[in-house]
C-alpha cells in the first residue's frame, strides 16, 4: 500500500475513482477540479502497487476541518485502505493546527459509520432528510 498526496494532475484518477465508487451520485469532474484548486482542500490517493484504489479529500480553515469525500474500490475494501487514507489526512490536518473535524454520513452507511467510530469519531448530530430531501445525515466529530 502506498499513500500519496492528490494533486491537480491526478484529476482523471480521482474522477475515475469517484465514478467507480459513487456511480450515479458521483461528483462531476469539473466540481472535483474546482475543489482541488482551492487552497483549503487537500487529499490523498491510495495505491495497491501502481493501481489507484482509493482516495480522500478534506478541507480545513484555521483549526476546523471536514472530510469531504472518501471512497475505496469495491475490489479493495476491508484491507485497511480507508483507514490509512484518513490517518494520513488527520496527520496533515493536525500538522496544520486542526483539532476539530466533522463529516456527514448517510444514516444507513454501516461501513462508513464503522470506520469513523473505529478512528475515534463520535456521532454529534443529525440533519433530517439531508440527502435528496429523503435520507438523514449523521454528523460525526473527531478531536485530533
Ligand atoms: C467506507 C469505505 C471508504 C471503507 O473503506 P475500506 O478501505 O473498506 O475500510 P478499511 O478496510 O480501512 O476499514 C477500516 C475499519 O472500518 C470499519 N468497516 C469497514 N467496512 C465496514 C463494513 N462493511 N461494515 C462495518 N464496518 C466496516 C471496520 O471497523 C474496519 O476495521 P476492521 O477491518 O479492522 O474491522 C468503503 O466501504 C467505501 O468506499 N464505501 C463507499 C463510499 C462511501 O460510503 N464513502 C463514505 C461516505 S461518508
Amino acid at each position: 500500500m502506498d499513500i500519496k498526496p492528490a494533486l491537480i494532475e491526478d484529476l482523471i484518477t480521482l474522477n475515475n475513482l469517484e465514478q467507480a465508487v459513487f456511480s450515479a451520485n458521483a461528483w462531476h469532474k469539473e466540481d472535483i477540479a474546482a475543489m482541488l484548486s482551492l487552497p483549503t482542500v487537500f487529499g490523498f490517493i491510495a495505491y495497491s502497487g501502481k493501481v489507484p484504489v482509493g482516495y480522500v479529500l478534506g478541507q480545513w480553515v484555521e483549526d476546523v476541518g471536514e472530510i469531504l469525500t472518501i471512497g475505496v474500490l469495491k475490489t479493495h475494501r476491508r484491507k485497511g485502505f480507508a483507514e490509512q487514507l484518513i490517518k494520513h489526512l488527520f496527520s496533515k490536518m493536525k500538522s496544520d493546527g486542526v483539532y476539530n473535524v466533522t463529516l456527514e454520513v448517510k444514516a444507513d452507511n454501516n461501513a462508513a459509520k464503522g470506520i469513523y467510530t473505529k478512528l475515534g469519531g463520535v456521532k454529534v448530530g443529525v440533519r433530517r432528510k439531508y440527502y435528496n430531501n429523503k435520507e438523514d445525515a449523521l454528523i460525526y466529530q473527531f478531536n485530533l
